[in-house]
């Protein structure tokens, strides 16, 4: 290698290990800021490394909504399949923490990720509401023995079918059931899409997004009924 090489590979390094780039969001070292604005400041920079490194995730419009939809319900419990870096999960425990009440339990396959999520809640301030559990979803909705009041589905399309059957008999009657992805990704989640809208109250919610992997998209919407209910 040459000389100026070994020279910009350290400088590189140097400046990695001092501002501990990686791909976790890191605010500003030492500052002093306001608790929502360590979570607002966390979702900004955790947006621009999701673009950077191409970490698929709902981006604010779609975070948003999400926002709007916990604000309303009120869940006591929530569960979101496919973690990635902690994006959307930072938009639902946001709003967990300003209604004082509920937990987000997250499920990330990939361990690196879920560690990398865990950091990310950690330095917004809201590892508190969130539990991060790594392995696959469909497994792990399984074991979860709460009632559930809100399921948000993001983690492959072939999957969303396999974790809702997971978790159904724990969803509550009401339960909220969001499946992002249900514009780019409905022909991968046919299973899903079709029990939903045939034996539920369903519905495709579009956005206009910007991102760099897609600039529409949509989410679908469903109020579960258990069976006695129908
Ligand atoms: C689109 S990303 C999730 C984005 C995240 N919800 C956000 O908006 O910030 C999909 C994630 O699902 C994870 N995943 C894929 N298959 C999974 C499985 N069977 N169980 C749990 N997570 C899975 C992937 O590793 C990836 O991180």
């Amino acid at each position: 290698m040459k000389k100026r090489a070994w020279l910009s590979w350290i400088l590189t390094g140097l400046a990695l290990a001092f501002c501990g780039c990686d791909g976790s969001a890191e605010p500003g070292a030492g500052s002093q800021v306001e608790p929502e604005d360590r979570v607002a400041e966390t979702i900004k920079e955790l947006d621009r490394i999701c673009r950077e490194q191409t970490v698929y995730m709902v981006g604010p419009e779609k975070g948003a909504r999400l926002a709007e939809l916990v604000r309303s319900r009120a869940p006591s419990v929530v569960v979101e399949c496919g973690t990635a870096l902690g994006y959307s999960g930072l938009w639902i425990a946001r709003e967990l923490e300003r209604l004082g009440k509920g937990k987000l339990i997250s499920i990330e396959l990939d361990a690196d990720r879920a560690r990398r999520a865990r950091e990310n809640f950690e330095r917004a301030g809201l590892s508190g509401w969130v539990e991060v559990r790594t392995g696959d979803a469909r497994e792990l909705v399984r074991e979860i023995e709460e009632q559930v009041d809100l399921l948000f589905l993001d983690c492959n399309y072939a999957n969303y079918y396999p974790c809702y059957r997971g978790l159904e008999s724990r969803l509550k009657d009401g339960a909220l059931l969001v499946a992002d992805n249900a514009g780019i990704g409905a022909a991968g989640m046919k299973d899903y899409l079709e029990e939903v809208r045939s034996s539920h109250e369903s519905e495709t919610e579009w956005f206009d997004i910007d991102l760099p992997w897609g600039k529409r998209d949509a989410m679908e919407l469903t109020i579960f009924r258990s069976k006695g209910e129908r």
